[in-house]
């Protein structure tokens, strides 16, 4: 079942970097890269480091910790110390707003 929630405005994103927001309690983070708008889980899955901190090369996320990345299309873990991937959740962005599938 989809549970569209509006997250955030787009004007708030900046290209190349990511921001954090936090729908129900949750703790994800936005980031825009080449006009797309890419969702994940912020806490990378090797440890306690929020990805909305870390930086953007192309379609992947730095954790700002121990330099291990992720890829924001998959979630799949794509550098070392990472295995484990993220979640990734369904975007759509409307009428100036980031929209959220939370399902
Ligand atoms: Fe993210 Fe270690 S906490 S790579």
């Amino acid at each position: 079942m989809s549970n569209w929630t509006d997250v955030a405005a787009e004007a708030d994103l900046f290209e190349g970097a990511g921001i954090p927001v936090a729908p129900g309690g949750l703790d994800i983070a936005l980031f825009a890269v080449d006009g797309e708008v890419f969702a994940t889980d912020n806490i990378c899955t090797h440890g306690h480091a929020r990805l909305c901190d870390g930086f953007v090369e192309g379609h992947e996320i730095e954790c700002p910790h121990h330099q291990g990345r992720f890829d924001l299309r998959t979630g799949d873990a794509t550098f070392s110390p990472c295995t484990e991937p993220i979640k990734v959740w369904p975007v759509k962005v409307e009428g100036g707003r980031v929209w959220l599938d939370l399902g």
